[in-house]
């Protein structure tokens, strides 16, 4: 991925991004990031670059033609125009799941202001994207960009080493990350809790689970709010199956798979709240006779957002149709239908993942 930050400081940039994780990542190719001197675009033998705003007021705004020339020499070197994110406190606070969008570009412009900002009408030329890193007014935009930078560099594959990585970042999932502990067993008179040193790995998620919902009740209500709990449940042949627990893992760290080809499951009544997801994947095996009645008739939702991944080349299928009507009957609100999940020429199980994130926060927009 090729990060273009156009700015009147680029050693603000250059300084931060050639060290550490990023710094590496760039050593090693798996990320660049160019800089532009928007002064080296002035439209004035004096190299300067802003004025006074019409209007009157404090401050100077940026001008609109060397913002404009530089962002053109950058479309020309690419031949494409790629998404233009202006960093600015008017924007759409930089979240995680915003992050995650980013990464899926290959270039990505970031256009830094100064003093009072930029004339607007460049902005409304250029710009697709207006991001904020946070309620507070910095004096440029530069930390901003450094800022997305570090956060989607993490989302490129081989930025992050095997230990570094983890697949899921505790706020994917719209919780904190429960606390973490090391060596010495005992410091300061304080003991690491016990189940962590159980050894039992079910027993370990439970507990750090419960500490994450804890954590965000205490710290972050607004984000727990927004979580909700994930179940991938599945009837079908093996491929069914195997996408179903990397989809689930995919989506969430805490999402429960429930396999319903096991007759026990089958023949179990399941109750989800407005604060679940149910993630359903089916291929042709799950209308078989004995396996039909089972979703519609023994899941019951409560305003329950669902997703439903079929393996059939369409949702007009009657099968799933009929399926679908039951299942809103019974309390689901059908959020999407993915179909032919099991070819992987359509389906990406990375990028619906972030797709249906993306559905969950609009609906609580
Ligand atoms: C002093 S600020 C200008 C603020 C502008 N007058 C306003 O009130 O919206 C100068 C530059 O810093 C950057 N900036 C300031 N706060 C920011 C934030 N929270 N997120 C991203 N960029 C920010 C923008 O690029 C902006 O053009």
């Amino acid at each position: 991925m090729r990060f273009h930050v156009l700015t009147l400081f680029p050693e603000m940039i250059e300084n931060v991004v050639n060290t550490s994780i990023i710094g590496r990542a760039i050593k090693q190719d798996h990320i660049e990031v160019d800089t532009v001197n928007i002064r080296d675009y002035s439209a004035n033998k004096h190299m300067r670059v802003d004025d006074y705003p019409y209007g009157g007021g404090a401050g100077m705004v940026m001008e609109a033609e060397p913002v404009y020339r530089a962002m053109q020499k950058v479309n020309e070197k690419l031949g494409s125009k790629p998404r233009t994110v202006y960093l600015t406190p008017q924007g759409k606070v930089l979240n995680q799941t915003m992050v995650e969008e980013f990464a899926q570009c290959e270039d990505l412009i970031l256009l830094c202001g100064h003093y009072e900002g930029i004339d607007e009408r460049v902005l409304e030329e250029t710009v697709t994207d207006y991001v904020s890193i946070g309620d507070y007014v910095l004096t440029g935009g530069e930390l901003g960009a450094v800022v997305m930078i570090d956060a989607i560099s993490r989302f490129v594959p081989g930025v992050l080493s095997n230990e570094e990585s983890s697949q899921f970042e505790s706020l994917q999932d719209n919780l904190l990350e429960y606390p973490h502990y090391t060596r010495p067993e005992v410091w300061h008179e304080k003991k690491v809790p016990e189940v962590l040193l159980c050894g039992d790995h079910k027993k370990i998620e439970s507990w750090r689970y419960e500490q994450s919902v804890k954590r965000t009740r205490e710290r972050r209500p607004d984000l727990l709010a927004k979580s909700c709990r994930m179940y991938g449940a599945y009837i079908g042949e093996e491929q069914v199956t195997e996408l179903a627990n990397r989809f689930t893992d995919e989506i969430s760290r805490y999402g429960e798979s429930m396999d319903l080809n096991r007759k026990k499951l089958r023949k179990q009544r399941f109750e989800f709240s407005k604060k679940d997801l149910l993630l359903l994947f089916l291929d042709k095996k799950a209308f078989a006779a004995d396996m039909d009645p089972v979703i519609g008739h023994n899941f019951t939702g409560k305003h329950t957002p669902c997703v439903v991944f079929w393996a059939g080349k369409s949702s007009e299928d009657e099968n799933i149709a009929g399926l679908l009507e039951r299942l809103e009957r019974r309390g689901f609100l059908i959020l999407h239908i993915f179909c032919e999940v099991l070819d992987p020429e359509r389906f990406d199980s990375r990028r619906e993942a972030l797709r249906v994130r993306q559905m969950l926060e609009k609906r609580k927009m």
